[in-house]
Parts: structure tokens; C-alpha cells; sequence
């Protein structure tokens, strides 16, 4: 078996090949949380701005990662996409069609079609059901199988997904995590979906089990030509199993690519501060940690202009506080939302067109000691 650090080397051809098949597109989609009673204390209307404007689409077979630091709106992203929470604008189409105007019909098409593994795999079973409800809930729900069929069906799940049907009459406390984690996952593939969401699905799991788990959803994504949107916050699962990559700041995608690319070659000082932050994936690679000052600010009053100016260690100026950047492609397949990119500061001087239009964009030069 070829270890997961060994394929982590080699790059992305232990995955899928992905179609231009779009599964799940999101356009401009955004999510904001009212606080306060809603209203600021001079009396404007107040919101937590979780998911801001993001778009990205997933392709058949593909697996699309989203990762940022904690609060940066990955969560929220995905639980929108479920429909567990309502987006505050924009849209989430899935193969070709706008949530938001589907038939009933339609909506539970896409509830079949789009299921979702969380991250405790200790709190998202139920511990009083058998593996044998848990896995088979979803058949007795949403199909007319008979209770053999379920049966049988179950019984093939759980051997897909590496564990004895026999385990079908045990209750999740006779399981260990990464187990626990297995059943998740026969759960979310009992009704055959087409998009799965990943929310840090090996997190909390011993270091030991995190690569099994992973192989696992890698080799169910080939069988089943299965497209996963991922959430995690280490980027070595995200290399090892994403095609391409959103990075999200302060509920905006910042950047996005193709996996290798963004990693090998990455354009915003954000993502190149949280790739400094993480274990290289070879002991030869050597690189030099970019610190970023103070916290992640509030969503609530996020900072002007670009929101990542007061941590940022490439800011070039006021420009960074007046004018937002917005995404642009820098190279082909791969945006970013930075000032210091011409594409990017073109697009922010043309959304803005006004004040911010002729400020500079070169670097302010030193300050004499
Ligand atoms: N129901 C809610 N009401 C108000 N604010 C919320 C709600 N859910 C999330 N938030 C806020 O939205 C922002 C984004 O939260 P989210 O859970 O999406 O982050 P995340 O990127 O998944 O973080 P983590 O990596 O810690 O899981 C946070 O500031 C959070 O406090
Ligand atoms: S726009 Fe300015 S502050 Fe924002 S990331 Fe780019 S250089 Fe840094
Ligand atoms: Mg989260």
C-alpha cells in the first residue's frame, strides 16, 4: 500500500480525474447573521457577515476544499449548501438548478443527492440507535425498500466502507472513532448522493487513522465518480485530497485555484502565512514561518477596505484600508482578492469607481530611522 506521506510527494495522481461536469455551483452566495437586536447603537442595522459573496463551483468527480482559520465562514458555507441554514443573497445551483425555485419534488431530489460526514463522529450518531437505523434511516425515509433490502443494503455499505455486517447490530459506543467515522460515511452513501460535504471529517480522529479515513474517501470518490466539497483546517488533508482550493478570510474566498499551484506557488499573504504555519510534507523542504499580528478581527465591524490589511505583512498602503480587492485571475486557474495583483486592483478601482480610483498601489517607501 502507498503510505499517504508518499503520495502527499507525488503529488495528485493518486486522485479521481474530474469531468467539466458541474455539480454544485455558488454564485455571489452570502450569509449574515443579525445581532445586537439587529440594530448598532446608532440605530443601523447590524449583521455578522459569516459568508460574504463567495462563488465556486464543484465539478463531477472533483473535490473542492475550503479552508481559512476558525470563524472564517467554512461552516456556515456548507450548512447553507444543506439548506440548514437560509442564505441572506446570492445562489447555490445544483446541476444547473437554483435551490431556492425547486419544486418540492426537486428539493428532495437534492436532499438525497447531497449528503453531509461531520466532524465528531462521537456526537453526529445517535448512541441509542444500531449501526443497522443508523445507516439504513435515510433508505426507510426517502425510499419504498423493504426492510430485507435495507437489511441487505446495509450490510453492503458497511463492507464498502471497510467495516463486518455483522457490526449492524452494534450501537456506536462498540466502535472506535475512526469506525464511528466509517459509519458516517456508509450513512451519507446509503442513498447513492452525487455531492457529499466533508466537514473536517478527520479532525478529530488519532493522527494514525486520519490517513485510512482519507484512502477511504479517495477510493469511494473513484468508485462513485463522487464529488466532495471539503472543510479543513489542515492543509496536509487538503493537498492530499483536494483538486482545486478556496481560502477564505473573514467569510470571502481570498483566493482559489488548482491544489498544486495555490500550495507551490501562493499569491495572497494570507495563504502564504498559513502554508508557512504548516508542516512541510517533505522533511527537505524548508520554509520560513510568517507570523500574522493580533487576532482574526470581528465579522461583526470587519476592517475597511481589504479586511486582512491590519495583520497583513505586504499591506503597500492607506489604499489597503479604502479600497476592497476583489477576486480576479492572476493565471490561468487561479484568483486572488490582493491589491498587489494588477488583475484584482483593476477590478476593485472598477467596482469602486470613485475616490479610490487613482490612489497608489506601489509600496510606501520606508520611513527614515
Ligand atoms: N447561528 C449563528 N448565529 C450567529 N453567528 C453565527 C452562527 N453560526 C455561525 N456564526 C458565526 O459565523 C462565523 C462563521 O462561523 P463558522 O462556523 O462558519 O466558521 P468556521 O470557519 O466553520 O470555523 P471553525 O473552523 O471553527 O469550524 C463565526 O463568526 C460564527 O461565530
Ligand atoms: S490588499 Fe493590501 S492588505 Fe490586503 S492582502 Fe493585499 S497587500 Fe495585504
Ligand atoms: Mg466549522
Amino acid at each position: 500500500m502507498v503510505s499517504t506521506e508518499r503520495r502527499m510527494v507525488t503529488g495528485l495522481e493518486h486522485l479521481n480525474a474530474p469531468t467539466d461536469e458541474v455539480v454544485l455551483d455558488i454564485v455571489g452566495l452570502k450569509k449574515y447573521y443579525p445581532v445586537g437586536g439587529g440594530f448598532s447603537f446608532f440605530g443601523e442595522k447590524q449583521s455578522l457577515k459569516a459568508v460574504d459573496d463567495i462563488s465556486f463551483n464543484i465539478r463531477r468527480g472533483e473535490t473542492f476544499g475550503l479552508v481559512g482559520e476558525s470563524g472564517c465562514g467554512k461552516t456556515t458555507t456548507a450548512k447553507t449548501v444543506l439548506g440548514l441554514e437560509k442564505a441572506t443573497g446570492g445562489e447555490i445551483r445544483f446541476e444547473g438548478d437554483n435551490i431556492s425555485s425547486m419544486s418540492r419534488a426537486e428539493k428532495k431530489n437534492f436532499r438525497s443527492n447531497v449528503q453531509a460526514v461531520f466532524q465528531d463522529p462521537w456526537s453526529s450518531l445517535n448512541p441509542r440507535m444500531r449501526v443497522r437505523s443508523i445507516v439504513g434511516e435515510p433508505l426507510e425515509i426517502a425510499t419504498s425498500m423493504t426492510k430485507k433490502q435495507i437489511a441487505d443494503r446495509v450490510g453492503d455499505l458497511l463492507s464498502e466502507v471497510g467495516l463486518n455486517p455483522y457490526q449492524a447490530n452494534l450501537y456506536p459506543h462498540e466502535f472506535s472513532g475512526g469506525q464511528r467515522q466509517r459509519i458516517g460515511i456508509a450513512r451519507a452513501l446509503s442513498l447513492n448522493p452525487e455531492l457529499i460535504i466533508l466537514d473536517e471529517p478527520v479532525s478529530a480522529l488519532d493522527v494514525s487513522i486520519r490517513a485510512q479515513i482519507m484512502n477511504l474517501l479517495v477510493d469511494l470518490q473513484k468508485e462513485h465518480n463522487l464529488s466532495y466539497l471539503l472543510i479543513a483546517h489542515n492543509l496536509a488533508t487538503v493537498r492530499y485530497m483536494c483538486h482545486r482550493v478556496g481560502v477564505m478570510y473573514l467569510g470571502k474566498i481570498v483566493e482559489t485555484g488548482a491544489t498544486d499551484p495555490l500550495f507551490d506557488n501562493a499569491l495572497h499573504p494570507y495563504t502564504k502565512a498559513l502554508i508557512s504555519a504548516a508542516l512541510p510534507s517533505h522533511p527537505d523542504i524548508v520554509r520560513e514561518e510568517i507570523i500574522l499580528p493580533g487576532e482574526v478581527p470581528s465579522p461583526i465591524n470587519p476592517p475597511s477596505g481589504c479586511t486582512f490589511n491590519p495583520r497583513c505583512p505586504m499591506k503597500i498602503g492607506d489604499i489597503c484600508e479604502q479600497l476592497p480587492p476583489k477576486l480576479a485571475t492572476e493565471e490561468e486557474g487561479h484568483d486572488v482578492s490582493c491589491l498587489l495583483y494588477s488583475g484584482s486592483l483593476d477590478a476593485a478601482r472598477a467596482a469602486d469607481g470613485g475616490a479610490a480610483a487613482s490612489m497608489s498601489a506601489e509600496p510606501e517607501p520606508a520611513a527614515a530611522e
